[in-house]
């Protein structure tokens, strides 16, 4: 539709019409199935309300959404059509690696295509928005959102919030608006304590947590969401500086706004607001279009703007946003694009899945024992072994009953194993503890078959976090494996050397009891529908691991938050003089992590060489290198450049992403790789908070990860 046909629909809209386009409501009020990520508070909406909201969270599937949105369109008095939203966050039917395993693949178009086929097979479902990519940077594995993120590192959420962005929205009816989300900050929650309180410097918070968002605006996404917390004590749901002034205005940003599911309300809870209804003044001074779930716009805005509190050109401003999100899906000619085009885990899908969910994994550790030879006696143990739990807490619609076990790829396979379990995933103490029912578990005498393991076996262990540990509302204190699980591997361990540990899980976890007496191990994340074909092919050499950390995994939890891009500090530590008492660290442990970002092994070798760095007339900085397979088998390396900032006038961090490639390369292969970064991405806030984007002396390094440089240059731009 045309703009101006749209300005004349919005002029003929009346006030509770226009209020309606703000308000998105949980889909329990249209359809009993609907999916709850939220808490539904004991008031019904006013009856207007759901006859006129604009937009319904967590309602799926072709029929019902036709019936829905022809029922909805027919009784609206301008028949606007609804728009339906979900957290399709790693896959919606064909679930893909978590986004944090996703990012250890390094390769944004492979993640670019998976969010397409995610789009496609939501829409074909009547989506038409997702709640994703989160690029929250987080540093402290406590925090079980982390496992939506892309870890760590700044430059990497940017980089693979735009690629899913661009899936997302790709140009056919069968793409859906996506949200970049939650703006900004929530990944620095306090002790990784989930919807904590966050407190981090100004500069920190632009320098490290904006900037990703400034680089997957770059994309065009159709929503930005408010994350819970506050930012320097103002809550960011009606933090007018940040969403009017620094999204928008600085920025750029003219889609729609939309708050976390009651976040608006919530501003009642941090204190910042009397009651609902300053609450609802706060949020629409702020510019925040869509009310998520809670009472404040739905009870206030029509009386606060008969009451002159509000002016109607805030209403206005919000409503026209909201309808032009739908116009650009092309909601106002086909309220159901899309719908019924897509078939669901095709092979396709499936192929896709499994392409991304081998890159996703990481080697850390293999002391000669894989890959293994499918002839040899091999004992697969350990809950994952006969589990279809490869998903997650926030693939919502993802279908366990699509996922193969280890065991049935082994069978399929037709390779010699034994498959035990072992164990029970969770304890019934901690199945209490994360609200899950205690699996049945009757596995007679396993006793007598640890004791038929002999020194020569080999144990495959597939251990980890039970989905409900991850994700939203799940911060854990402890990052250990479930204990059980971790008294089975002792046991094992007793027996054998032999042991090649796969971890399955939403986070970093304290690694170190396993990876001492592991001589191999694997981090798989939550790998999603594929996982077990894609982690058995790695363990036997089908595939070779190439993924390599977006997050660091500590030492202990006593390290956290620990990344590679920690601000520098005085009394450096010297490794090499561990005498000198007055130096930063830690007298029990090492400061640096058990693994660093951006490690991860490969069943080949690589060298990086000729390396060459040249700062242009053109205000840019030119690297170029060579990397070359000097291994046996193929595979791919990434190779990662780096930055410090030399002499600045603020403190800054010890080392920033800035540019990363992944690169295949047959045996004997060597490649050229070459970055031109402008000179405005090395940018920092100096003491004045004023922008320095010239005059820096940067010591440009080129590695394959955080603690391993090939070479490196120190040049002025
Ligand atoms: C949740 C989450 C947010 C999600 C929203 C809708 O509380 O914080 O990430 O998109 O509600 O489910």
């Amino acid at each position: 539709m045309e703009i101006y046909k749209l300005q004349q629909l919005l002029s003929e809209m009346s006030l509770q019409e226009k209020i309606g386009q703000m308000v998105q409501l949980t889909g329990a009020y249209f359809d009993k199935d609907a999916v709850l990520t939220g808490v539904v508070g004991e008031q019904l909406p006013p009856e207007w309300i759901i006859r006129y909201a604009g937009s319904v969270l967590g309602v799926i599937g072709k029929e019902k959404i036709y019936d829905i949105q022809s029922k909805y369109m027919e009784q609206h008095p301008h028949h606007i059509p609804l728009i339906f939203m979900a957290d399709v966050i790693h896959g919606c039917r064909t679930i893909f690696p978590i986004p944090l395993g996703q990012a250890c693949s390094f390769h944004p178009e492979l993640v670019s295509e998976a969010a397409s086929i995610a789009a496609s097979e939501a829409s074909s479902e009547g989506l038409k928005a997702t709640f994703s990519p989160m690029i929250d940077v987080s540093r402290d594995p406590r925090w079980g959102r982390m496992m939506e993120s892309f870890g760590e590192d700044p430059y990497m959420n940017g980089i693979m919030g735009k690629a899913m962005v661009d899936g997302y929205q790709q140009k056919s009816d069968q793409g859906v608006a996506a949200c970049l989300k939650h703006f900004a900050g929530y990944g620095a929650v306090n002790a990784g304590r989930e919807y904590n309180d966050v407190e981090i410097s100004q500069r920190t918070f632009l320098e490290q947590y904006v900037k990703p968002f400034c680089m997957a605006l770059k994309a065009k996404p159709a929503m930005v969401m408010t994350a819970f917390h506050a930012i320097d004590r103002k809550p960011i749901s009606g933090n007018k500086k940040l969403l009017r002034e620094l999204l928008r205005d600085k920025e750029g940003f003219d889609g729609t706004v939309i708050s976390d599911w009651g976040s608006i309300g919530q501003l009642v809870e941090q204190g910042v607001a009397a009651d609902m209804e300053e609450a609802a003044v706060q949020a629409a001074e702020a510019g925040v279009d869509i009310d998520m779930m809670s009472p404040a716009y739905m009870f206030w805005l029509e009386k606060l703007v008969e009451n002159g509190k509000i002016p109607e050109s805030f209403i206005d401003e919000s409503a026209f946003r909201v309808l032009i999100m739908k116009n650009q899906l092309g909601l106002f000619e086909n309220p159901f694009a899309g719908l019924g085009k897509s078939e669901k885990l095709t092979p396709y899908h499936r192929a896709k899945a499994y392409e991304l969910t081998s890159e996703s994994c990481v080697l850390l550790k293999n002391e000669k024992i894989l890959p293994l030879c499918q002839k040899q006696r091999v004992i697969w143990a350990g809950p994952y072994v006969t589990s279809k739990e490869f998903l997650s807490r926030w693939s919502i619609f993802g279908e366990h009953e699509a996922v193969e076990t280890i065991e049935d790829i082994l069978q399929k396979k037709q390779i010699k194993a034994e498959c035990i379990p072992g164990c029970r995933m969770l304890s019934d103490e901690e199945c209490k503890i994360w609200q899950v029912e205690p699996e049945r578990f009757d596995e007679p005498g396993n006793e007598r078959w640890l004791e038929t393991i002999t020194g020569d076996d080999t144990v495959v262990c597939v251990l980890g976090e039970h989905e409900s540990q991850s994700g939203e509302a799940a911060s854990r204190a402890f990052l250990t494996l479930p204990e059980e699980q971790q008294l089975f591997f002792e046991r094992i361990a007793k027996r054998t050397r032999n042991i090649v540990t796969v971890v399955i899980t939403g986070r970093p976890l304290d690694l170190r009891r396993i990876s001492e007496k592991s001589r191999a191990v694997i981090m798989a994340w939550r790998p999603g529908t594929m996982g077990a074909e894609a982690v058995v092919d790695i363990v036997y050499g089908r595939t070779n691991p190439s993924g390599k950390l977006a997050v660091s995994i500590p030492w202990c939890v006593g390290q956290v938050p620990v990344s590679y891009w920690d601000i520098k500090t005085g009394h450096i530590y010297d490794a090499d003089h561990p005498e000198n008492r007055f130096s930063s660290r830690y007298m029990d442990i090492p400061n640096t992590p058990l693994y660093p970002f951006g490690f991860g092994l490969s069943y080949t070798e690589f060298n990086i060489s000729d390396i060459e760095v040249q700062a242009g007339p053109d205000k840019r900085v030119h690297v170029h290198c060579k990397v070359s397979n000097t291994g046996k088998v193929a595979g791919a390396e990434v190779v990662q450049c780096y930055y410090e900032t030399l002499c600045s006038s603020v403190v800054r961090p010890r080392k920033e992403l800035v540019r990363f490639q992944r690169v295949f390369l047959e045996p004997g292969e060597k490649k050229t790789v070459d970055f031109s970064i402008d000179r405005e991405e090395f940018s920092y806030y100096d003491e004045n908070m004023e922008i320095v984007c010239s005059q820096m002396k940067l010591r440009i390094s080129i590695g394959n990860s955080s603690d391993h440089e090939w070479g490196n240059s120190v040049i002025f731009v």
